[in-house]
């Protein structure tokens, strides 16, 4: 069967974090209730000129060669945080980068879920089109709103995933298994800024979904999670990615490697959609214990809820098409004030009664919001 997966990797983040313990200390709460109760040390903050496309657009551009965009007939945008209840951020996005017109762009919503799903749909297609390549973006920005208890697992940023025949990185296997139950622990509604959150009931159901997930998957596969080297998971924050694996009952092995797919995350914060796929990214480019070869179960959650398991095998030469510095460029992030990241991260646009925005403040991002004209957002290049 032809071998279909992961070709290529890019994350964008925006360029300020804000640290936990001074987020601690501006609420009265006890830093070791950020670093140890929930395991996050840090947040990535969005300015009002960086959302869902930009970071998109600026995850795919760090990836794409030209030939690639004159392969991809497929672009997929999974994200809960859409800047249009008609547009999809795939279309702005295909625009942006340049890719060739003869391609379809969509956007899929689940919550945290739908880029897995996005990935799935992308391997299907391109096992009946093997020369074509599909580009499959997870972006988001997780804001649940000043004092609020989802106020320290915000974030903000997107994985973008090449998605062709022989890929580089790894090979999708073919044993998605899938769960859909009608709860409600985290939803949005349409007039509202901020979600709703059963914040104790979501971990519950994450977990649930995961365990009587695994005994479907089981069943169905043959597989044990011996058969794995690393299991990665949706990482809300990383406590609870830990306890949805100690649900499987892990050996040491695999929460050795649990502690390798969280360092990005640690720093990063929520990012929805993006947030398994940082967690892959964080375990492939951090664990110096991991070969070709080596099977990987992933985890996808999404409030409401949908989860998914399947698995990828390793291929050969793997890390040379990753990126080993990344460590080294979160750290050149600017960090915020909580004055700062109050004003920044909360900051709206105010339209006049002709649907105009004020003049943005200056972004010198590759891809960045210049203004909103006549309600049309208006994205510059640089
Ligand atoms: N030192 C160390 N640990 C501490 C602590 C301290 N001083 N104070 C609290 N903790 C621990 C708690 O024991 C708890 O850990 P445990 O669950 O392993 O027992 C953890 O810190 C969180 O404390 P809790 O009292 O549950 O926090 P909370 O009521 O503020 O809510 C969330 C935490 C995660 C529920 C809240 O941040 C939230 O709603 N987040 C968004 C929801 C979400 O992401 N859900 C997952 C969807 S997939």
């Amino acid at each position: 069967m032809i071998k279909i997966g992961i070709d290529k990797m890019g994350l964008a983040l925006p360029n300020y974090v804000l640290d936990l313990k001074e987020l601690a200390k501006a609420r009265n709460t006890d830093p070791d209730k950020y670093t140890i109760g929930l395991m996050q040390k840090a947040m990535a903050i969005a300015p009002v000129t960086q959302d869902i496309v930009t970071l998109g657009a600026e995850a795919a551009a760090q990836i794409l060669t030209d030939e690639d965009k004159a392969a991809i007939d497929m672009v997929i945008v999974g994200t809960e945080t859409g800047i249009d209840q008609s547009k999809a951020a795939a279309v702005y996005i295909h625009g942006l980068l340049g890719i060739q017109p003869y391609a379809r762009a969509i956007e899929l919503k689940e919550a945290c879920y739908s880029a897995a799903a996005g990935l799935e749909f992308a391997r299907n297609h391109i096992a009946n089109r093997p020369e074509s390549k599909v580009l499959v973006i997870a972006s988001d920005i997780a804001k649940y709103g000043l004092h609020s208890g989802g106020e320290p697992t915000q974030g903000a940023g997107a994985v973008a995933m090449l998605v062709s025949a022989n890929p580089s990185i790894l090979e999708l296997n073919w044993d998605n298994v899938y769960q859909t139950r009608d709860v409600m622990d985290f939803w949005r509604p349409n007039y509202s800024p901020y979600p709703e959150v059963d914040g104790r009931f979501s971990t519950e159901q994450y977990t649930d979904c995961l365990q009587t997930t695994f005994e479907y998957y089981q069943q169905q596969t043959g597989k044990t999670l011996d058969d794995f080297a690393a299991v990665c998971l949706h990482i809300p924050f990383a406590k609870q990615g830990l306890k949805g694996l100690r649900s499987l009952k892990p050996s040491e092995k695999h929460e050795e490697r649990f502690l390798e797919a969280i360092v990005y995350n640690q720093e990063v914060g929520n990012i929805y959609t993006g947030s398994l796929f940082l967690s892959l990214l964080s375990l492939l480019e951090q664990s110096n214990n991991l070969s070709a070869g080596d099977e990987i179960l992933l985890y996808s959650y999404g409030s409401g809820a949908v989860c998914e398991l399947f698995s990828a095998r390793l291929v050969d030469g793997y890390r040379n098409h990753l990126n080993p510095n990344r460590l080294e460029e979160l750290a050149k992030r600017q960090t915020l004030s909580i004055t700062d990241y109050e004003a920044l991260f909360f900051e709206t646009i105010s339209l006049d009664e002709k649907g105009n925005s004020p003049e943005l403040h200056p972004d010198d991002s590759r891809f960045a919001l210049q203004g909103i004209e006549n309600h049309k957002r208006i994205y510059r290049k640089n």
